[in-house]
């Protein structure tokens, strides 16, 4: 295919030069009616792109003309056999897979740093998961692979299982071996759904890490706005088939239908048009600068005193995770002095670590303040360590053991439900989940039983502030929605 046409970005350019009388959705008239408070900030062009369907423009949810052409470059790119643009992000995306790949009574294998979409997924679908721990990296105190081991076993005991979700890249970056684990999964008659959220970029350039769809993945979803250049909360999802669950893969493109607008912004799929054609026309000459900006950096930060930065094969090297427990600062006081002080953005930060998400969008001028931020910093808590000993060893709690599961996410998510002081929790079966953010993995998913160390875990995240979803209305967690005492607690137990 000619990977070098946008019809999408054609077939809306044609609709607006037909210049219109508009009566149609969006109600601001193509790019008259925007508030003049934000024209003038961002001119008006932009707007006349944010039109709806049309014979010209095409409908998402039954694609006959220009999204289904889009959507098949997509495909050609990715090598897929089927391709769906997002517009609700890999959030619907997850919810899709996992909803189509089993459903009531089935189950499925679960990465349990799994972004809480997955979460989501198991509410809507109903199906039994069954967890996989990822290894922890304690270096970095970051949960990292899922290794094909910890799959092998975890098919070993549950070989009914109807397909594994897991998260590769990580936030981090980490990588697992999918390769075998595509392989495990199939040998199982399983699908192996991969949430490639921030690993749309790795199809691009020998030095990254194996794409989720070259190493035999069935599904995949790429936040196409995360690395690659499209408009926030644009994604997409592919298909591979490999002979295995294909009456699931035939529900996906139902239930995308189910967790998508029936409003879907043109916006944000010309973006994904447009991303999709720059990948393609340019996208080996984008990966080898995030890449150089990325190494240059990473080696410069490596010698900063106090510094350092998370190395392996098994890393996209486009992510730098950057610690300074060594000059006694946490990840969360590094990143607070990096956004206040000199006005460096990082992605996330966690007790140990800052996350840089480098791209090809970045410039070397980035890189040298994020390197000239830290040099500061390095240079200023010289001889200070002690009097900046915010970091101490083991402050923050271990990732806690699985939690018992009473009962599925969803059964518990519709039971009835009371709400009890966050001190009175322990020992109770949650009635929702609860996840420090950023990451946004869930610690406890609806049905499962707060233990004292999952408690004492959430409770450091809470006692320090942090941000929580699942938290009340007023960003605390001083109340809890668990199971109401009335409801039959009897599963799994
Ligand atoms: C691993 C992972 N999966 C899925 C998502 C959700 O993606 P989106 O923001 O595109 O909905 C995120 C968001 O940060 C994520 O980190």
């Amino acid at each position: 295919m000619n990977q070098n046409q946008t019809p999408l970005l054609e077939a809306v350019t044609e609709l607006i030069e037909t210049n219109p009388a508009y009566f149609r959705i969006p109600g601001h008239r193509l790019d008259k009616g925007i508030s003049p408070r934000w024209t003038d900030k961002v001119g008006t062009a932009v707007f006349a792109y944010d039109v709806t369907e049309t014979p010209l423009t095409d409908d998402l949810h039954s694609p006959e003309g220009a999204i289904g052409e889009a959507q098949r470059l997509l495909s050609a790119l990715y090598k897929a056999d089927q391709s769906f643009f997002l517009v609700n992000g890999s959030t619907c995306g997850n919810e899709a897979m996992i909803l189509s790949a089993a459903c009531e009574g089935e189950k499925i294998m679960v990465a349990r740093n799994a972004h809480k979409s997955a979460l989501m997924g198991l509410i809507l679908s109903g199906a039994e998961p069954v967890y996989v721990l990822p290894e922890v990296i304690d270096a970095w105190a970051i949960q990292g692979a899922v290794t094909a081991e910890a799959v092998r076993k975890g098919f070993e005991q549950n070989p009914d299982c109807k397909a594994l979700f897991l998260v590769s890249p990580s936030y981090y970056g980490v990588c697992s071996d999918l390769e075998t684990i595509a392989e495990i999964c199939h040998s199982y008659g399983a699908l192996l759904l991969v949430d490639e959220a921030h690993g749309g970029h790795l199809y691009f350039h020998e030095q990254l890490p194996v794409g989720a769809l070259e190493a035999g993945a069935d599904v995949c979803v790429q936040s196409m706005h995360k690395v690659t250049g499209a408009l926030t909360q644009s994604s997409v999802l592919h298909i591979r088939h490999h002979g295995v669950g294909e009456a699931a893969l035939e529900r996906i493109a139902q239930n995308l239908q189910l967790v998508q607008s029936t409003s879907p912004s043109y916006l944000l799929m010309t973006s994904l048009d447009c991303a999709r054609y720059e990948l393609a026309a340019n996208g080996k000459e984008m990966m080898e600068k995030a890449l150089g900006l990325a190494e240059y950096a990473r080696n410069k930060i490596q010698s900063i005193a106090g510094f350092r930065c998370m190395e392996g094969e098994w890393l996209d090297q486009t992510r730098i995770v950057i610690s300074a427990r060594d000059i006694g600062l946490t990840g969360y006081a590094l990143e607070k002095m990096l956004f206040e002080e000199y006005a460096v953005n990082m992605e996330l930060a966690d007790y140990e670590n800052v996350l840089a998400i480098v791209t090809y969008a970045n410039e070397m001028e980035d890189m040298d303040r994020l390197v000239a931020a830290c040099m500061d910093i390095s240079r200023r808590s010289a001889g200070q360590a002690a009097s900046q000993a915010l970091y101490q060893k083991n402050a923050c709690p271990p990732f806690p053991q699985l939690p018992q599961q009473v009962m599925t996410p969803r059964r518990a998510y519709f039971s009835d439900t009371e709400t009890v002081r966050w001190q009175e929790a322990i020992g109770r079966t949650a009635g929702q989940m609860i996840a420090p953010y950023p990451p946004g993995i869930p610690v406890i998913y609806p049905g499962e039983r707060i233990s004292k160390a999952v408690w004492d875990y959430i409770e450091w995240f809470r006692r320090d502030k942090k941000h929580i979803h699942g938290a009340d209305s007023n960003g605390r967690l001083d109340w809890v929605k668990v199971l109401a005492k009335s409801t039959k607690q009897t599963y799994n137990t």
